[in-house]
């Protein structure tokens, strides 16, 4: 799948978003470890602190379908700007994926920018407690 394709299906998904309150929709789409694809939408609660975002509905999809090591995430939403994960969004990516994860972040027109998760979150806490 190109990048391209798989910002298309972050759109896709973008269209099923639940965000009555923001009225801001985000999709995501993310290639998991068996090549297999995920997206997921924003999805709000009348009960802020509720809300999930769409990149972690898209990876609690995936780990919940027996994924591991994300290759490749793509998000996008209907701002002229690019928009970026959110910081609570980049730690559960650190959680289940190599600092070489790809996070396509893209805009309203379809162009996106690049980056490394680690990247966007240098230095992420990975500590297991030593196990
Ligand atoms: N949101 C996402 O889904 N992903 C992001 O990267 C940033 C923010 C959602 C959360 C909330 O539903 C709305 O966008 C406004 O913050």
């Amino acid at each position: 799948m190109t990048e391209n394709e798989l910002i298309k299906k972050a759109k896709e998904a973008m269209n099923r978003a639940y965000a009555p309150y923001s009225c801001f929709r985000v999709g995501a789409a993310l290639i998991g470890g068996s090549g297999n694809v995920y997206t997921g939408a924003n999805i709000e609660n009348i009960s802020f602190g509720a809300t999930i975002c769409a990149e972690r509905t898209a990876v609690f999809k995936a780990i919940s379908e027996g994924e591991s090591k994300l290759k490749i995430i793509a998000i996008a939403s209907d701002s002229e700007d690019y928009i970026h994960p959110c910081g609570i969004c980049r730690q559960v990516l650190a959680e289940f994926s190599e600092k070489s994860l790809r996070v396509l972040c893209s805009n309203k027109k379809g162009d996106f920018r690049e980056y490394t998760l680690e990247q966007l979150l240098p230095n992420a806490f990975i500590d297991k407690g030593g196990k």
